[in-house]
């Protein structure tokens, strides 16, 4: 949807489609990336560590996560492989709540799946000084802690409400808080007033999470705004034009996804 509104706009000749491949077919399909049509491509769930070990080269962002969901193949035929997602979500951040500042303070992110990877790998790479890691499964959050470093302290679940005083961001990465999912039980009373609250759940746009920050005058941040961002590089590496996320391509994913 995004992409071939983009297409439109720009007037290119081009095509973005749908396949559904299996996992056993994935190292396969993408050797034949070319003969199937295609110059690159996005990979989802499950593929994106697939796909980043069957590519050539990698940038530093999929390497440190250890996934990519950008691919292209470059004159030579060599697939080349890069992570979006901390890309789009720091821009989407920094668009939607310029004024918070990465060097002031400490950031309270929830999840330790592929989001929260990137998430992480994004808050680090501008110099967010420390990131309290709370996750249901503490252990998985102790794994990224093992990547990341020393700036990423493991708290316990149950620590996230106290937490958020000393936190100028909190960031849900859990899936919690999604149509059809479990509701994310957190209290935002203890957060500075100065505070932002990012989710990266966009169905509904307005999570309880965004609601009770709206209740509470906190700065908000919705999820559509990084899957609307994280395309910009892929776009622009296809298709050779660098497109811009403006309000109407907002409104035209959010028509549609209300159609769903
Ligand atoms: P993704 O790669 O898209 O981030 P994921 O790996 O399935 O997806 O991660 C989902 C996140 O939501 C995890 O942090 C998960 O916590 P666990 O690691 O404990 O599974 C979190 N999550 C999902 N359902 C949850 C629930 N009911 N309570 C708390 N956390 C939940």
């Amino acid at each position: 949807m995004i992409h071939r509104y983009w297409l439109a706009q720009y007037g290119i000749d081009g095509a973005y489609e749908k396949e559904a491949v299996k996992p056993e077919d994935l190292p396969g399909f993408l050797q034949q990336l070319w003969t199937h049509g295609y110059i690159g491509a996005n990979v989802t769930l499950p593929h994106k560590e697939a796909a980043l070990r069957a590519a050539r080269s990698a940038d530093e962002a999929a390497m440190t996560i250890g996934a990519a969901n950008t691919l292209w193949l470059d004159p030579d035929g060599a697939l080349h492989a890069a992570n979006t997602d901390a890309y789009g979500f720091m821009t989407n951040l920094s668009t939607e709540a310029p004024q918070w500042n990465a060097g002031a303070g400490a950031v309270l992110v929830l999840g330790a799946g592929g989001a929260a990877r990137a998430i992480l790998y994004g808050l680090l790479a501008v110099g967010v000084p420390k990131v309290l890691l709370a996750n249901r499964t503490k252990a998985r959050a102790e794994t990224l802690a093992a990547v990341f470093g020393p700036r990423v302290e493991v708290i316990d679940w149950a620590a996230r409400n106290a937490a958020l005083a000393d936190c100028g961001l909190l960031v849900n990465a859990t899936s919690l808080g999604m149509t059809g999912q479990e509701k994310l039980d957190i209290d935002l009373s203890a957060m500075p007033r100065d505070g932002v609250v990012a989710d990266i759940v966009y169905v509904p746009l307005e999570t309880e999470l965004l609601a009770a920050a709206r209740v509470q005058g906190l700065a908000r941040v919705d999820g559509l705004g990084m899957l609307l961002h994280q395309a910009v590089p892929g776009f622009e590496r296809w298709f050779g034009v660098r497109p811009e996320v403006t309000p109407e391509l907002k409104a035209h994913v959010m028509a549609t996804l209300g159609e769903e």
